[in-house]
């Protein structure tokens, strides 16, 4: 039953019982409840006479940022879309896969006609001739609805027919990388591209491209809808805004929250409900692998953007990972690196070797700890993407962190 998704585990069980094999698709707002909500009104309004800089300018006001876990102001980079020539496309990255990252489809599965209207007053606004959406093919259910809604919008006259082209992933991490994620779409393998141009300038068979997290599509519809104060009036611990956090691990209660941007992991645990029975915390991941692990002690941290850069890391996607006494930090970096080990495009030798190495250093009983961190600070300069310039966080993070364990 790979292709059962989990809507709910009632529906899943009944999947199983009537002996299907496709997904199942979960309850969410479908077209005509999404207009009769307003929906589609505020597109329909800007097409006829907004203005995008006016747009452009709520969303900086809203302080919205790339949600796929970069952070790059999302206002500035239709400014750098819109600089070059078209034709211009938008490409979607849905292919959500840092492990532990989950809240794109909790949006999609709930409320996918507030990511679409994201994405086509996004497309408006730098003038798209037409939207790529790159979906995990791990995300059957996703794919099925999208397939639906999309065919509702066409069925309205609020999107030509094929102006929306929904592609579907293979399985690769990579892929989630966005120029890789562009290869793909190509048609070619996916292998991240060099950085600059950058895809604003060079995207899509050459084209400039603006690529936007689903996330950050749902935000801008928000945004446009509510206005900026949607994100901007919530403040703590000095930080504005909103996170979502996909929290998994030793809680009571893993899933998606909805929790003010300067939340800390005490925080973030309480909402799920706290640990889990039997656990006592021991250690937590902010961001998947790619952020490596912090201890316990580090508990007051805002988790945001930018708090955690002068602790060596970053917060990403906001995939919280909780660990607890019954785990081990070095087994748990060792994992990361494995995965990172397998994903690897294998373009470039630092990634592709690096990881691998990392992965034979990390089995010793005792690390030696000075060649991973030669080896960790040549994956970081010399590495194409992020993937490898990221790879060596778990290692750093861990020896910094629980040197007792390595
Ligand atoms: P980045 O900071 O290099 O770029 C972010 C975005 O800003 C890109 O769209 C880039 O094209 C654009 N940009 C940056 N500088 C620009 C400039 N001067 N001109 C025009 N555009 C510019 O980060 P990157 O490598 O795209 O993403 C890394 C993040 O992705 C990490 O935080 C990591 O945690 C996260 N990630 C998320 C995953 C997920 O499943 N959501 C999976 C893996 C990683
Ligand atoms: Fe490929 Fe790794 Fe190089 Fe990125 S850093 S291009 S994933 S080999």
């Amino acid at each position: 039953h790979k292709h059962i998704d989990h809507a709910t585990p009632e529906k899943v069980l009944a999947a199983i019982h009537a002996g299907e094999t496709h997904a199942v698709i979960p309850d969410y707002q479908g077209y005509a409840e999404y207009v009769a909500d307003g929906g589609y009104r505020k597109l329909k309004e800007l097409r006829a006479n907004g203005n995008w800089e006016e747009v452009q300018a709520k969303i900086k006001e809203a302080g919205l940022r790339g949600l796929g876990g970069a952070g790059f102001p999302s206002g500035t980079k239709w400014g750098f879309v819109r600089a070059n020539a078209g034709p211009r496309y938008v490409a979607v990255n849905g292919d959500e896969g840092e492990p532990g990252t989950f809240k794109d489809r909790h949006h999609l599965e709930r409320e996918p006609h507030m990511f679409l209207e994201g994405m086509l007053i996004s497309a408006w606004a730098v003038e798209a001739d037409k939207a790529f959406i790159y979906m995990r093919d791990e995300y059957p259910a996703v794919l099925e609805l999208l397939r639906r809604e999309i065919a509702a919008l066409e069925k309205a006259g609020i999107v030509e027919p094929g102006y929306i082209d929904l592609r579907r992933g293979a399985g690769a991490y990579i892929c989630g990388e966005e120029s890789a994620m562009i290869e793909s779409i190509e048609g070619k393998r996916g292998e991240p591209r060099h950085r600059p141009p950058f895809v604003a300038q060079v995207g899509i068979f050459g084209q400039p491209t603006l690529v936007h997290n689903v996330e950050t599509l749902y935000w801008v519809a928000r945004v446009c809808r509510v206005g900026p104060e949607v994100m901007n009036s919530v403040e703590k611990n000095g930080r504005k805004g909103l996170r979502n956090y996909s929290v998994s691990g030793r809680v009571a209660n893993p899933g998606v929250f909805l929790l003010p941007a300067g939340s800390t992991i005490t925080d973030i645990i309480e909402a799920a409900g706290g640990m889990a029975e039997g656990h006592v915390f021991k250690a937590y991941q902010p961001g998947g692998p790619s952020s490596g692990l912090l201890p316990a002690s580090m508990s007051d941290v805002p988790l945001d953007f930018d708090t955690l850069q002068p602790h060596g890391t970053f917060i990403g996607s906001a995939a919280v990972v909780v660990l607890s006494e019954k785990d081990s930090a070095k087994e748990a970096a060792l994992n990361m690196l494995r995965f990172f080990e397998d994903e690897s495009c294998g373009q470039c030798t630092p990634c592709r070797v690096g990881c691998e190495k990392a992965v034979k250093l990390m089995q010793a009983d005792t690390w030696d700890q000075d060649l991973l961190e030669e080896l960790s600070q040549t994956m970081v300069d010399a590495s194409i993407c992020g993937l490898g310039q990221a790879a060596p966080n778990p290692i750093r993070m861990t020896i910094k962190h629980f040197p007792e364990e390595v």
